[in-house]
């Protein structure tokens, strides 16, 4: 072929989506119940809608300032330092993004060379990969342990770093095992952090969704790490707005400047009605939350007891997001054979855990974000099919 017609490596390399494989091979199958996608169940809360659309309206339609408007800084800047403990100056340490996804694309491209290595967690949302992949850095999973709640602790790091590594990415709660960091996880990756200066992302956008009592803390609020840590978070998955697409970046100043000069070539700025949307959830959408919350707590008790019935699968109970990981090697073959199997006995569409990089295998992963009734129907095929322990 024509060299000018040959498209980018990183194109050609990008790994297609395994739980979109699924998605789409669900459509075969008129009676199924989907817990593929990281969605939530419920519609965005009328008031946030409501929000957008007096935006519209005002004709809040023009480009904002590349930051986010300054009205969106604030209230973060607010939330940021009432309930995560960072101090935060809005003018200086923000900048809004269109989600985490491009929060985190731009942090790595703002951070990391061709050539440098980043750490995360395998199994990892696999976004992360296919970001690293993009700049030409290289991917270091480090592995977490089921026996271990999937943790991703400082003593499963330290052995990875080397001269090349630029970047550490923890994600607490965690796409897709559940597993969360207690505080005493994130002062041992605190250290670690300062004594390698590396830099570190703490991608939090499932950080309310937390249950029996966890109480998620963020790493940017233990002092001493304002060079190194840029937390990232999103109103997609705490407040049902994952159709919004906005989310924010909390760093030092310097990592800031540098991170609004790319966002000016990647999207220029998020649509304005979107964040005046935003405003008002963190204003007035507590409520909403913990409501969405208590629903997703008791079809995660739903789901984990009724996993742990049925034979060929051992899952523990996660303590954070919307996901069980349940180990499925029971069954005796390939996380994809597991799911697929799944899907044609009972028309049940999981995500195999090889779509999240090669630390899944062994695994399925489960979005309990849907309805009760639909969760309680997947488990009732599943155990007309596969029997009970
Ligand atoms: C761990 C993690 N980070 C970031 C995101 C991105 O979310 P959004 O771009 O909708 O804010 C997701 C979405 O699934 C996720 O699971």
């Amino acid at each position: 072929m024509e060299h000018n017609m040959i498209l980018s490596t990183a194109a050609q390399n990008a790994l297609p989506s395994g739980v979109r494989r699924m998605f789409e091979l669900a459509k075969n199958y008129p009676d199924a119940i989907n817990l593929t996608l990281g969605e939530p169940g419920f519609t965005t809360p009328e008031h946030i809608i409501e929000a957008a659309i007096n935006g519209l309206r005002d004709k809040k339609t023009k480009y904002t300032p590349n930051a986010g408007i300054k009205e969106l800084r604030d209230a973060i800047a607010y939330k940021l330092r009432k309930e995560n403990g960072i101090a935060c100056d809005p003018d200086k340490n923000l900048i809004v993004t269109a989600g985490a996804t491009q929060g985190l694309m731009l942090a790595i491209a703002t951070l990391v060379d061709k050539g440098d290595e980043v750490i995360i967690q395998g199994p990892n949302w696999p976004d992360y990969r296919g970001q690293i992949d993009m700049v030409n850095a290289k991917t270091v999973y480090a592995k977490v342990d089921e026996h271990n709640d999937f943790k991703m602790t400082a003593d499963v790091i330290e052995p990875l770093i080397t001269d090349k590594t630029k970047l550490i990415i923890i994600n607490s709660p965690s796409n897709p095992t559940g597993g969360v960091l207690d505080w005493e996880d994130l002062l041992k990756i605190a250290e670690l952090v300062k004594k390698h200066k590396i830099f570190i992302i703490s991608d939090e956008p499932y950080e309310k969704l937390v249950y029996d009592g966890f109480e998620q803390r963020s790493l940017a609020a233990i002092p001493g790490l304002e060079d190194y840590v840029l937390t990232i978070n999103s109103f997609s998955k705490t407040f049902a707005m994952t159709g919004f697409r906005v989310g924010y970046i909390c760093a030092n100043e310097h990592i800031v400047e540098n991170l609004i000069k790319l966002h000016e070539n990647m999207v220029a700025s998020v649509p304005e009605p979107m964040q005046l949307a935003a405003v008002e959830a963190i204003h007035h959408g507590d409520g909403d939350v913990a409501e969405m919350v208590k629903y997703y707590d008791r079809n995660r008790r739903l789901i984990v007891d009724g996993l742990n019935r049925i034979n060929g699968f051992s899952c523990l109970c996660p303590r954070g997001a919307f996901y069980v990981f349940p180990n499925v090697t029971g069954f005796g073959m390939s996380s994809r054979e597991v799911a697929e199997y799944i899907l044609e006995k009972t028309h049940v569409v999981t995500s195999p855990g090889d779509a999240f990089g090669p630390d899944g295998e062994g695994y399925i992963r489960i979005c309990y974000a849907s309805k009760y009734e639909q969760i309680k129907e997947a488990l009732a095929r599943m155990e007309r099919a596969f029997g009970t322990k």
